[in-house]
C-alpha cells in the first residue's frame, strides 16, 4: 500500500483517540446476489427492481457483487486496507423468509460464517439488520404502513441476536429511515415505489417504533449488545435571506433532521411537522417511551448539504432544493462539502446530547475505470476523503465524541435507482469477471489508518 496518491493536505490524524475505529460499511441487498439460494425469499428491492422504468439500466441485484459466494475474499480485501471494523446488514428475507414465521436456519448460517471469518481476521462486525430489504410478504400485507411490520422486525431481530450476538457487539437498528419512509413512500424513488404522504407519514411512524421495539428485542437477546440507529442527514441553508426561504429552510430540516431525531432522543415528533403533514400518527400508549429508549451510539451518514427556497406548490415540505453554482460536486450531481459533517456531528453532540458517534457512511461516486497500468486512479474520491476526515478530526477537537468512521462503500455495488453506474467503492468491481482492484482512494484510506496507528501507538 505504498502509492502515491499526490499531495496530501494535513490531516490532524492525532485528534482521535487510539482507539478510533477504521472501517468500511457494505449492505446486503447492495453486494450479496445470491437472491434465490439457501432459502431466501424476495424482499421488495427484488420486485421493485423489475418495475420497468424504476433502475437505471434494468439494473438489479441478483449477482451484484458476489458477496455471498466471494466473502472471503472480500475480508481479505479487509485486511489488505488495514481496517479494524466492517458494517454490514442481515438481509431480512434471508434469515425469515416470510417476514413472520419460520426461521430460516441456511439464511443464519451465512451470517454466522461471515461473523466468523471476520473475526478470524481481527475485524469486529457492526450489524445492521435493516438496510431497506423487507421481506415481500410483508409488503404484500401493507408493508411499514401496518404496525405488525415493526412487531415482525423486533421477532427476525431475535432470531438474529440469539444467533449472533454471542460475538456480535456492535448493533444497528435500522439504517437511514428517512429513506424508506421519505424517499420509498412519498417520493417513489425507492421500494415500495409509492408516492402516497399518509402512506410515508405511517412508515415513517412505524419505521421508528420498529427501531424502538428492535432495541428491546437486543437488549434481551444478547445483553452485551451495544445498540446504535443510523440515520442520514444534511445540512441545511436557505437560498436567500427572505422569510419565506428562511421559513422553507426550517420545513426542510424538519423532514430530513428533526422528524428523525427528535423522538429517538425523548423531544417527541416536532409539532411544525405534525401540522404540515396533517396525517394523524398511529400512536399507542408507550410507543413515545419505547422510540426514545436509550442507546449505546449513534450513526451518522453523510453525503452532501442542501440548499433551499420556498415552494408553496411543491410537495411537502414544500421548499425546492436550489442548485449552487460553481461548487465542487461527485458523480451523483450531489454538492461537496465537508463543513456539513462537522456541522452535524456537532449537531447531534450539543444538541441531541449523543455520547458516543461514529460516522457510519460517508464517501462518493465518481465513474472509476481500470486504466492501462491496470491500477483505479480516483483523485476525486481520495480529495473527498480526506477533506471528510479532516472534518472529523476538527469535530474531535472540539468535543465531538467520535468513536469511528467507515467509508461507504468497500466496493462498488449496486447503488438502488441509480443501478450499477455509481461506483461508490474503495474497490473496484468489474462486474464481468468479479474482479476486484483496490483504488487509490483505498490505497490512501490504507496508509491514513496506518499512519494513524504509528501517530498514537503508546
Ligand atoms: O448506497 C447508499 C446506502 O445504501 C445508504 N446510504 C447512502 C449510500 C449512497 O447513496
Amino acid at each position: 500500500m505504498s502509492e502515491s496518491t499526490g499531495p496530501r493536505p494535513a490531516l490532524d490524524l492525532e485528534a482521535f483517540p487510539p482507539s478510533f475505529a477504521w472501517g468500511t460499511a457494505t449492505s446486503a441487498y447492495q453486494i450479496e446476489g445470491a437472491v434465490a439460494e439457501d432459502g431466501r425469499a424476495p424482499s421488495i428491492w427484488d420486485t421493485f427492481s423489475r418495475v420497468p422504468g424504476a433502475i437505471d439500466n434494468g439494473d438489479h441485484g441478483d449477482t451484484a457483487c458476489d458477496h455471498y459466494h466471494r466473502w472471503r475474499e472480500d475480508i481479505a480485501l479487509m485486511k489488505e486496507l488495514g481496517t479494524d471494523t466492517y458494517r454490514l446488514s442481515v438481509a431480512w428475507p434471508r434469515v425469515v423468509p416470510g417476514g413472520d414465521g419460520p426461521v430460516n436456519k441456511a439464511g443464519l448460517d451465512f451470517y454466522d460464517r461471515l461473523v466468523d471469518g471476520l473475526l478470524d481476521a481481527g475485524i469486529t462486525p457492526s450489524v445492521t439488520l435493516y438496510h431497506w430489504d423487507l421481506p415481500q410478504a410483508l409488503q404484500d400485507r401493507g408493508g411499514w404502513t401496518v404496525r405488525e411490520t415493526a412487531e415482525h422486525l423486533a421477532a427476525y431481530t431475535t432470531a438474529v441476536a440469539e444467533r449472533l450476538g454471542d460475538r456480535v457487539t456492535r448493533w444497528a437498528t435500522l439504517n437511514e429511515p428517512l429513506c424508506s419512509g421519505w424517499i420509498g413512500h412519498l417520493e417513489g424513488r425507492m421500494a415500495p415505489g409509492l408516492t402516497d404522504l399518509t402512506a410515508a407519514v405511517r412508515a415513517s411512524y412505524h419505521l421508528l417504533l420498529a427501531h424502538g421495539l428492535a432495541t428491546q428485542a437486543l437488549r434481551a437477546a444478547a445483553p452485551g449488545a451495544r445498540i446504535g440507529l443510523v440515520t442520514n442527514h444534511s445540512t441545511v441553508a436557505p437560498a436567500s435571506d427572505r422569510p419565506e426561504d428562511l421559513a422553507a429552510a426550517a420545513r426542510m430540516d424538519g423532514h430530513t433532521n428533526r422528524w428523525w431525531l427528535d423522538p429517538v432522543y425523548g423531544r417527541g415528533f416536532p409539532t411544525d411537522m405534525r401540522e404540515l403533514y396533517g396525517v394523524e400518527l398511529p400512536e399507542k400508549p408507550g410507543d413515545a417511551e419505547l422510540i426514545a429508549a436509550p442507546l449505546d451510539w449513534h450513526g451518522l451518514n453523510y453525503y452532501f448539504p442542501v440548499t433551499v427556497a420556498d415552494d408553496p406548490e411543491g410537495p411537502v415540505p414544500h421548499a425546492r432544493e436550489v442548485r449552487l453554482p460553481d461548487v465542487p460536486r461527485s458523480g451523483m450531481d450531489w454538492q461537496i462539502d465537508a463543513g456539513g459533517l462537522e456541522a452535524l456531528l456537532l449537531r447531534l453532540t450539543e444538541d441531541y446530547g449523543v455520547r458516543e458517534l461514529y460516522v457510519t457512511e460517508n464517501g462518493s461516486a465518481f465513474p472509476d475505470a481500470v486504466g492501462p497500468d491496470g491500477a483505479v486512479h480516483d483523485p476525486e474520491r481520495t480529495g473527498y476523503l480526506e477533506q471528510h476526515l479532516a472534518a472529523c478530526a476538527r469535530a474531535v477537537r472540539k468535543g465531538v465524541p467520535l468513536a469511528g468512521y467507515y467509508a461507504w462503500s468497500l466496493l462498488d455495488n449496486f447503488e438502488w435507482a441509480y443501478g450499477y453506474d455509481k461506483r461508490f467503492g474503495l474497490v473496484h468491481v468489474d462486474y464481468a469477471t468479479q474482479k476486484r482492484t483496490v483504488k487509490t482512494s483505498g490505497r490512501r484510506y490504507a496508509d491514513i489508518i496506518r499512519a494513524h496507528r504509528e501517530a498514537t501507538a503508546g
